[in-house]
């Protein structure tokens, strides 16, 4: 995506480095940061300088190959999945990017794998610009329904599922971008997304570059708005989606599906095939929920006089909890817009799509 006028995606190779934007100073400051080693790519996940599903998938394939630029050994070829593994525990592109580039370079001489790693982390990224781009096609079709019928299309999103998220595009903001190159009438209502603010820092700051309409609105709008009739269709990322079609993503998604189904709303989910998780039918269950620091719920985090700022907003002495993710259980979800169409929420309608993926899980 364009940022003031120079197109960007959100890695890409720099050198021997890999350079990322610094999500963390978004949206006052557009930082681009080099990665030069596995530690760098694996702070760069675990503090999400960088964050979103798909990108922690590609920033980890990347961090492999800084990785066997120095250790190319079988041992460092394990201890790079061990590591990166060991950052964040639900997106399962990480998991995913990993168990790739394993299979495609243990089988290589080491010294064959330096170019390979580069090459292969590069071809997943060129990947998933692919899938995002053809998320949006197949999105697209839903807002100029909706377009066709009212005019105007509101679409609710939460957290950040934008270009940002993801090495181009965006998934659930694919669509959403499709539309606005037609020239559908289109506007976004955007979540903060409590507590660090995803929506209120980059998929405002992303909707502000790219020209959408669009209103922030604070976590618990959305069954207001919903009530009365001021959303058409919420679209959502996942983290990590079941082959039987529950989704997780960012903290406040079930609610505001609970939401939506009470209201009558379509709940879409913009869902790349690298975030199913073939082996899991039980979401609830099965995934593992990110557990984050208690600071990001008992503090604020801002642009101050002197620079980015941060101030408590609770008693010292409250304990918080801090899940930074949720399930929403299939029978809530509307439909799934992958690369390779839509489909209903349910096993069926995966493996119907993807009966490829099912046979090899
Ligand atoms: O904690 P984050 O910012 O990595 O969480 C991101 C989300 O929950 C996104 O909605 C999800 O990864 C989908 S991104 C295309």
């Amino acid at each position: 995506m364009k940022v003031a006028g120079t197109h960007y995606r959100t890695i890409w190779e720099a050198g021997e480095t890999v350079a990322i934007i610094d999500q963390r100073r978004l949206p006052h400051d557009f930082t681009v940061v080099a990665l030069a080693s596995l530690h760098d790519a694996a702070v760069a996940i675990r503090d999400m300088w960088v964050r979103g599903a798909p990108l922690i998938g590609a920033t980890a394939a990347h961090g492999v190959a800084l990785h066997m630029a120095r250790d190319p050994s079988d041992a460092g070829l394990e201890e790079a999945c061990a590591v990166l593994r060991a950052t964040r525990p639900t997106a399962v592109n990480l998991m995913w990017a990993l168990d790739d580039m394993r299979a495609y370079l243990a089988p290589l001489a080491p010294g064959d794998r330096r170019d390979a790693a580069r090459a292969r982390a590069r071809a997943l990224c060129d990947e998933d610009v692919a899938i995002n781009r053809a998320i949006g096609d197949h999105g697209l079709g839903l807002l100029r329904e909706i377009a066709a019928r009212k005019g105007r299309v509101n679409v609710l999103t939460h957290c950040n599922a934008g270009w940002l998220a993801t090495v181009d595009w965006g998934t659930a903001t694919a669509p959403i971008y499709r539309a606005a190159e037609e020239g559908l009438d289109i506007h976004v209502w955007v979540d903060e997304t409590r507590p660090r603010n995803q929506g209120a820092h980059l998929t405002a700051w992303e909707l502000a570059g790219a020209g959408i309409p669009h209103t922030l609105v604070v976590d618990n709008a959305g069954g207001h708005l919903m009530q009365r009739g001021q959303v058409d269709i919420v679209i959502t990322g996942t983290d990590r989606t079941t082959a039987t079609g529950d989704v997780c993503n960012k903290i406040g998604t079930y609610l505001k599906a609970l939401a939506a189904h009470e209201n009558g709303v379509p709940f879409h989910v913009a869902l790349p095939s690298p975030t199913i998780d073939w082996t899991l039918r039980d979401g609830l269950r099965e995934i593992e929920i990110e557990e984050r620091g208690a600071e990001e719920v008992t503090h604020l985090d801002g642009l101050g006089p002197d620079g980015p700022t941060r101030i408590r907003i609770a008693p010292e002495a409250t304990p918080a909890a801090n899940p930074a993710f949720d399930v929403t259980p299939a029978r809530l979800v509307t439909g799934l817009i992958t690369e390779r169409g839509l489909c209903p929420a349910t096993e069926a309608g995966l493996a119907a799509l993807f009966p490829d993926r099912v046979r090899a899980a």
